[in-house]
């Protein structure tokens, strides 16, 4: 193993993260694990160099404080306690955004070296995949989307064939999206992929159907069984690769903090499909996730794109899909993002996107009264997607963009600049 590491044992702290996260800035590995970790698990990880009990208001769980295995003093790692009054350690902080002493313990106590960087991170998680995994193969959802990417760049580099990646066109992609997955994942890295067009099923269940919640449903549930359905046709399969990050653990809740949302990676799986996780960046913020994908030698666009909801264009496709609609707003947030990425504001601007309702509005094409559709155009800043600002478009870019739209997708007579915060607006529309 290449990096050291600092295990942070969570003891009800909300500070978890800004603790690994300052260790990782001073160039040492740091892991988050729960407080009742047993010594076993604790000698099971590589390279451990110090232990940091890290307490805080969420202590008293169900009227009991927690506390970790009086085992773990005994175990011959130095260890430090924040915010943990009856620690059994001669270290103890009240609190710690000081940088000094964290130095002083990592590098003088612990002896630990400033070794932890994307290289030698790929390098230890594709030795302790190989350990994992042995000659077992490795089945991955693959969307497309950052930790999915990542993910199975990761799993490439150190099993190859081993991995099985499914990638399911749902019908709602965005334009070249499928095709750019292909390109990267089976012609560039050489990746056992399958990919499924399942367009017409999709579009065909969704034919209708008007409420965005059941929309959403329709999608999810499709995608589980079309996921399932390949799954089972495939022999030998022992586990489930999930681009799982840090950020998804804490929102689903830990052993001290409550759940802000579920995440299901896939879906959520159905629970006779059993395989053991493969879950190589789940220690991993999201910047570090994308470096991992630099690293890796994914293409920029892939690791710096912007969010994309799970149920794609059919959030934004508004009412009941159609796909004349469908394909009209494919193609003018193809045209919206070439422009974003022309002015520079790709690297800018956190989301930018368009959006089509469900209706007509008079227009005049070729000396002649015409109905056609309106595409809204929506562009966000936020830091962590519970607020948003508006980016304050240029009127001449804007006015180029509209031009392009409506001049290349015939189908679009109007286009709007959509101007509502959030709250009181949410980010998508549906
Ligand atoms: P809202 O619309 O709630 O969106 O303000 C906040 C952020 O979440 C994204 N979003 C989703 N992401 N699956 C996802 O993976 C979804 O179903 C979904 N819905 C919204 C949205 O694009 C924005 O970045």
């Amino acid at each position: 193993m290449k990096q050291d590491l600092i295990v942070i044992l969570d003891l009800g702290s909300t500070e978890n993260t800004v603790v690994a996260r300052q260790i990782r800035d001073m160039g040492v590995y740091s892991e988050i694990h729960p407080h009742d970790i047993t010594v076993a698990q604790l000698n099971a990880l590589n390279n451990v160099k110090g232990i940091i009990l890290n307490g805080g208001e969420n202590r008293v769980v169900d009227g009991v404080a927690v506390d970790v295995d009086p085992a773990i003093y005994e175990c011959g790692y130095p260890v430090i306690a924040i915010d943990h009054p009856t620690a059994k350690c001669e270290q103890k902080f009240d609190k710690l955004p000081d940088d000094a002493t964290m130095k002083s313990f990592l590098f003088d106590t612990c002896k630990a070296e400033a070794n932890w960087n994307m290289k030698n991170f790929i390098a230890d998680q594709v030795d302790l995949i190989r350990k994992q995994v042995g000659d077992k193969k490795v089945l991955l959802a693959l969307s497309g989307g950052v930790d999915s990417s990542v993910v199975a760049a990761l799993l490439i580099k150190a099993i190859g064939k081993q991995l099985v990646c499914v990638h399911v066109n749902h019908g709602l992609m965005r334009k070249n999206e499928s095709e750019n997955v292909i390109e990267v994942f089976k012609n560039q890295l050489d990746a056992n992929l399958i990919y499924v067009d399942a367009t017409d099923r999709f579009l065909d269940k969704l034919a209708g159907v008007a409420d965005p919640e059941q929309k959403r449903k329709i999608i999810g549930g499709e995608f589980i069984r079309v996921f399932e359905e390949e799954a089972r046709k495939l022999e030998g399969i022992d586990f489930l690769g999930q681009g799982t990050i840090y950020p998804d653990i804490i929102e689903s809740g830990t052993k001290t903090a409550k759940a802000v949302k579920s995440h299901h990676n896939v879906g959520g799986l159905p629970e006779d499909l059993q395989f053991g996780l493969v879950e190589p960046l789940a220690q991993l913020f999201k910047d570090e996730v994308r470096a991992c994908g630099v690293e890796l030698g994914l293409p920029a666009e892939m690791v710096y794109r912007q969010p994309f909801p799970g149920p794609g264009l059919g959030v934004r496709c508004l009412g009941a899909i159609t796909r004349d609609r469908l394909n009209a707003l494919r193609e003018a947030d193809a045209i919206l993002r070439e422009e974003f990425a022309k002015a520079g504001l790709d690297k800018k601007v956190w989301q930018y996107f368009t959006v089509i309702p469900d209706f007509k509005a008079v227009g005049v094409r070729d000396n002649a009264r015409s109905m056609g559709y309106m595409v809204v155009i929506r562009a966000v800043n936020t830091i962590d997607a519970m607020t948003a600002t508006i980016e304050r478009l240029d009127y001449d870019f804007l006015e180029k963009v509209v031009d392009r739209i409506t001049t290349e997708v015939p189908s679009v007579n109007r286009v709007c600049y959509e101007l509502t915060k959030k709250p009181v607006a949410t980010i998508e529309f549906e």
